[in-house]
């Protein structure tokens, strides 16, 4: 059982195969958190310390025993009002005005399986691992009626438990949600660091480690998706904490809208992190009877370091989020118009680039943006998804049969949920795009945003997208998202339910993916926002794959490619071979050097397949020889670490990074020069995840290692010769 509860004493654990959660109502009736971490057996309560603090008050129940404060002892779903002064997962304004929540245990239910969630993405068992629990623990504000029950999903051969809020007002008096956190941990002691991962547009998911420090370290998005800057993925980690060693805490927010992140060091050096919805233009109005529910947070420990804390999270997304046909399947090799035209193409022209592609053996062409209305620029036309039939030559469907003709996929751009200004939707209904009243509304591209929170709006676009997909032979859709959200106001919400507004906008967003996931299973769907502006945990689960970065540069890609690899799965990363010099950053790399980063990814090109030399088009063939060869490796192995490539000095002059089939059989090393110096220093790489006891044999070479030696010793890279190099290193174990 991965859940018990001790009547006696009141406390519930949680195991996963590594770890153990444990938490316990007090004599108050309050919910103690007590540990996460390895596993381990019998009562954590012993942790606590009972100390008379100055300025930390006591419950009123508590009497004079003042050495019990919620100022410090560890909690699990702290809350605004009861004298913990430390950041609340929860601030309630009540029916009377009065900001406070005191929330007291009621009851508990342990249910077999994994909870889901109305609306809203969240991890599931599957067959194959099958002992998921859930624990619902309820807890009850007495005077304002309001019911919080905190939601633990267990999975407990992936090391994760999950958690969520279902929050019910079974009071008299409408009250006001302003902040609802989903996950919470306390921790009594540690030295921590946190790491996450910041960025820009074509520059994200950059890792940036700093020391936990007093005050609060808040990180976000108020832009209306996960955004490119700050993703909703952190790591908790001992300062001492490397890839390969140490104890780390990963969470992850399935939700693609705004965010929160909060880590902060109290007065007793103790350690609160948490993470939910961005509480700024945030405010939920719940009248009696109403529910809401704050989104599901994946949560997993390891003792083990970084890498497998990583590799956790890459199995619960790949197996237990990820949905529909490809979840585990390999995606076809794509070719995208996107870098070989821009907007400048016909139908003739994007033919001509499926026919070029389809001899080298790519397997779908995706035709991008500039198909449809008025669109031969980024100013107009998104909103009108009507062929473009003049600009093709003919009907979309015709074009897609001839590129099926070809023995090809035929996969399409959109962006549903944007409109132009000049486009026909928008002259139709200018209210439908957000704008705040007698204000005009920031642009982003030059395109406004449509109110997904209003059904109709949602099923309009619907409608036209659904009417594509019926008559166009359409196998995959590039999903895309090309700016923040602002002036977040819906005609329809009314004064008192703004706040809401932006959550019901990412449940519109959910609606309408989940009905083409449910109409039309064979879609592959790749999630995009100008690249990866929405990469996060909440996308995964209706489009397995996501545009990791419009940056396609391979030296800048292996290093958001590194950052991404932290908390999400290679088969979740977008990446396309590009052509040079690079249109990001005109950088110069060699074809084989773009194949190898490229192929760390759901695999493809981008760029003008006649515009090369015989000799790279050679590469390409190879390219998608090893992508077949590779992809069980890849995509089914786990994943490691071998270098940082962000890293300066020695130690970042190679980006290295490994995968080993599960069997630990076979593996796969890719390296990188990122610098290169006269008269070179040799460069070692330090393999993992071998089997030590085994002897492994290098394919190309014939040498024998044993594994033990090439994790230890590691390996040279050979001189390569130059920067931007790539090495493979592809062994079999004997
Ligand atoms: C975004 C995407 C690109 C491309 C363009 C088209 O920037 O990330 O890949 O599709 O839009 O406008």
């Amino acid at each position: 059982m991965a859940i018990l509860f001790q009547e006696e004493t009141k406390l519930f654990t949680i195991h996963t195969a590594h770890t153990t959660y444990q938490m316990k109502v007090d004599e108050f009736g309050y919910l103690l958190h007590l540990y996460y971490g390895d596993r381990t057996e019998g009562s954590m309560e012993y942790l606590l310390t009972f100390v008379d603090r100055g300025f930390s008050g006591n419950p009123y129940e508590a009497g004079s025993a003042r050495v019990y404060s919620m100022d410090a002892l560890p909690q699990e779903y702290p809350v605004q009002g009861t004298g913990d002064y430390r950041s609340p997962a929860l601030i309630v304004k009540n029916g009377d005005g009065a900001y406070s929540v005191d929330l007291r245990y009621q009851g508990y239910r342990i249910l077999d399986g994994k909870y889901s969630l109305p609306g809203l993405p969240a991890a599931y068992e599957t067959e194959a691992e099958a002992g998921a629990q859930t624990l619902e623990i309820a807890m009850e504000d007495s005077v304002s009626g309001l019911l919080v029950t905190l939601l633990y999903g267990v999975l407990p051969e992936r090391d994760v438990i999950t958690r969520a809020v279902r929050i019910e007002n079974r009071g008299e008096k409408t009250v006001k949600l302003l902040k609802v956190q989903s996950a919470c941990l306390d921790f009594v002691h540690g030295n921590f660091d946190l790491l996450m991962f910041y960025g820009r547009h074509a520059m994200e998911r950059t890792l940036q480690r700093t020391a936990v420090a007093h005050g609060a370290q808040v990180i976000g998005s108020r832009r209306g998706t996960s955004s490119h800057q700050y993703n909703p993925f952190v790591i908790l980690a001992d300062q001492e904490t490397t890839e390969t060693h140490g104890l780390c805490y990963g969470m992850s927010f399935v939700y693609s809208g705004p965010f929160k992140a909060e880590a902060e060091k109290d007065q007793f050096e103790q350690t609160r992190i948490s993470m939910g919805l961005q509480d700024e233009l945030f405010a939920c109005p719940l009248a009696p009877g109403e529910t809401f529910y704050a989104p599901e947070v994946l949560l997993s420990c390891s003792s083990q370091g970084l890498g497998q804390l990583s590799r956790n999270f890459h199995k619960v997304i790949r197996h237990n989020l990820c949905r529909g046909e490809y979840k585990t399947a390999p995606r076809p090799v794509l070719i995208n118009n996107w870098e070989a035209t821009y907007f400048d193409f016909n139908g003739e022209k994007i033919y001509e680039i499926a026919k070029e592609a389809v001899g080298l053996g790519v397997e779908m062409l995706v035709l991008d943006d500039g198909w449809f209305g008025k669109r031969d620029s980024d100013m107009t036309g998104l909103g009108d998804w009507i062929v473009n039939e003049k600009k093709l030559g003919g009907t979309l469907a015709s074009l897609a049969e001839r590129i099926n003709g070809l023995g090809m996929k035929f996969g399409l751009w959109v962006e549903p949920e944007m409109v132009s200004e000049d486009s026909d939707l928008y002259r139709a209904h200018p209210d439908w795009a957000f704008a705040v009243p007698g204000k005009k509304p920031v642009l982003g591209r030059s395109q406004l945003v449509l109110d997904f929170s209003r059904s109709e709006v949602v099923d309009h676009i619907y409608g036209q997208i659904s009417r594509l997909l019926d008559t166009v032979p359409i196998g995959y859709l590039k999903w895309d998202m090309n700016r923040s959200i602002s002036d977040v106001w819906s005609a329809t919400a009314g004064a008192d339910s703004q706040g809401m507004v932006m959550y019901r906008y990412v449940l519109g967003l959910y609606d309408f993916l989940e009905r083409i996931c449910q109409n039309y299973p064979h879609v592959l769907i790749e999630g995009c926002s100008g690249g990866g502006g929405r990469f996060d945990a909440g996308m995964l689960y209706y489009t397995p794959q996501i545009w990791c970065s419009d940056n396609t540069d391979a030296i800048d890609r292996l290093r958001i490619q590194y950052g991404t690899s932290f908390g999400y799965p290679v088969s979740a990363v977008g990446a396309h071979v590009s052509a040079c010099p690079n249109h990001q950053n005109g950088r110069i790399t060699p074809m084989e050097t773009r194949g190898c980063v490229a192929l760390s990814g759901s695999f493809g090109y981008e760029l003008d397949l006649k515009k090369i030399s015989q000799a790279e088009k050679n590469y390409v063939r190879k390219q998608i020889q090893e992508f077949h060869e590779l992809w069980d490796v890849i995509h089914n192995g786990d994943y490691y670490r071998l270098t940082d490539p962000c890293r300066q000095g020695l130690d970042g002059e190679v980006a290295a990074w490994m995968f080993v089939t599960e069997d630990k059989k076979e593996a796969l090393v890719n390296a990188v020069t990122l610098d290169y110096h006269g008269n070179p220093v040799s460069a070692y790489i330090r393999l993992q995840g071998l089997d030590p006891a085994a002897i492994y044999r290098d394919l190309e070479t014939g040498k024998r290692y044993p594994g033990a030696a090439l994790m230890c010793g590691g390996i040279p890279l050979p001189a390569l010769g130059g920067e931007y190099l790539s090495w493979t290193l592809r062994l079999i174990r004997e």
